[in-house]
């Protein structure tokens, strides 16, 4: 039986550690959150992330623009959000609107208040293996399979999926702790060839039952990002009662990758603020 890797107990010591310093601090991290248009899931984390941010002190702002606001004034809200002492952090919800090119928009933000690691400097910096704000849920990952203390030097691992918000940037992570890294997709031709043979599989892909216990080698490590409607339910990529059987440790959806993305963008938010004030 895996153990079962506990990312509601890892990111409520991680907030813990961030209260308890944000609480020597004055004046307290701020964190803009924007959000453009209505919809809803997106209402539903802003809500959450503003709910987290109270319960370890950080201030945040939040700012919501109607669905017909224009890139211009999204850019302008940013670049007066970009001058304002009291935010050290500022988050444009995704999706944005068709009409607004999301990449214009995260790079406008300043590198150093960029807590969600989406400026193409943080991500130049991520793969020069630099310090600077890096993304949320590839950190939180990171930061699982280090509590666990999940060896990755020399290991072989599969990430499924190669967006810029997930498997790209966590595939970096991963290879700058000496990993050797494979990244597949929707074009790989026989996933199970790649994923067999793995040491560690972190799926960020978003269906149900991709990953199933022939696809798994015994004794490894599974990471589900995946995040799948079902019914009332929520599950992740992987065929959860199938493969903790098969390997040695294992994260649930819900209650693994999710709570920590939420704590390392408070991570982020007190790093960003530690670096404009000099002390990071
Ligand atoms: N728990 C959390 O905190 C958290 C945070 C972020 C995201 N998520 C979840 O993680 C999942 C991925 O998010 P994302 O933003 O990275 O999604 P995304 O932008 O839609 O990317 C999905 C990736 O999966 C690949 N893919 C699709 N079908 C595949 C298949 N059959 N076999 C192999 N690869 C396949 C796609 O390949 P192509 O590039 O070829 O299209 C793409 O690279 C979603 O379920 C999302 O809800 C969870």
């Amino acid at each position: 039986m895996a153990t079962l890797i506990d990312g509601k107990d890892v990111a409520a010591k991680l907030r813990a550690q961030i209260a308890a310093e944000v609480e020597t601090l004055d004046p307290k991290p701020g964190l803009a959150v924007v959000l453009v248009g209505e919809e809803p899931a997106s209402e539903i984390y802003v809500r959450l992330k503003q709910k987290k941010c109270a319960e370890v002190g950080i201030e945040s702002f939040k700012h919501e623009l109607p669905e017909k606001t224009t890139e211009d004034g999204l850019l302008a809200l940013i670049d007066k959000l970009n001058k304002d002492e009291k935010v050290n952090g500022i988050l444009v919800q995704l999706p944005l609107p068709k009409h607004i090119n999301k990449f214009k928009v995260m790079d406008a933000v300043l590198p150093e208040k960029d807590v969600d690691g989406f400026h193409a400097r943080n991500i130049g910096l991520l793969v020069q293996g630099q310090q600077g704000l890096q993304s949320c849920t590839p950190r939180g990952v990171m930061a699982l399979l280090k509590a666990y203390d999940i060896e990755l030097a020399g290991k072989e691992v599969v990430v499924i999926g190669r967006s810029l918000i997930v498997g790209n940037p966590v595939a970096q992570l991963l290879m700058n702790e000496n990993a050797t890294v494979t990244i597949c997709h929707s074009r790989t031709n026989d996933l199970s060839l790649y994923t067999k043979k793995a040491d560690v599989i972190v799926s960020a892909v978003g269906r149900k039952n991709l990953v199933t216990a022939d696809m798994v080698s015994e004794g490894a490590v599974v990471i589900d990002v995946g995040t799948v409607r079902d019914g009332t339910k929520l599950c992740g990529d992987v065929d959860f009662e199938n493969v903790k059987e098969q390997c040695s440790a294992i994260t649930p959806v819900p209650g693994g990758v999710g709570p920590m993305t939420i704590a390392c963008l408070l991570e982020n938010t007190l790093l960003a603020y530690k670096m404009q004030k000099g002390g990071a």
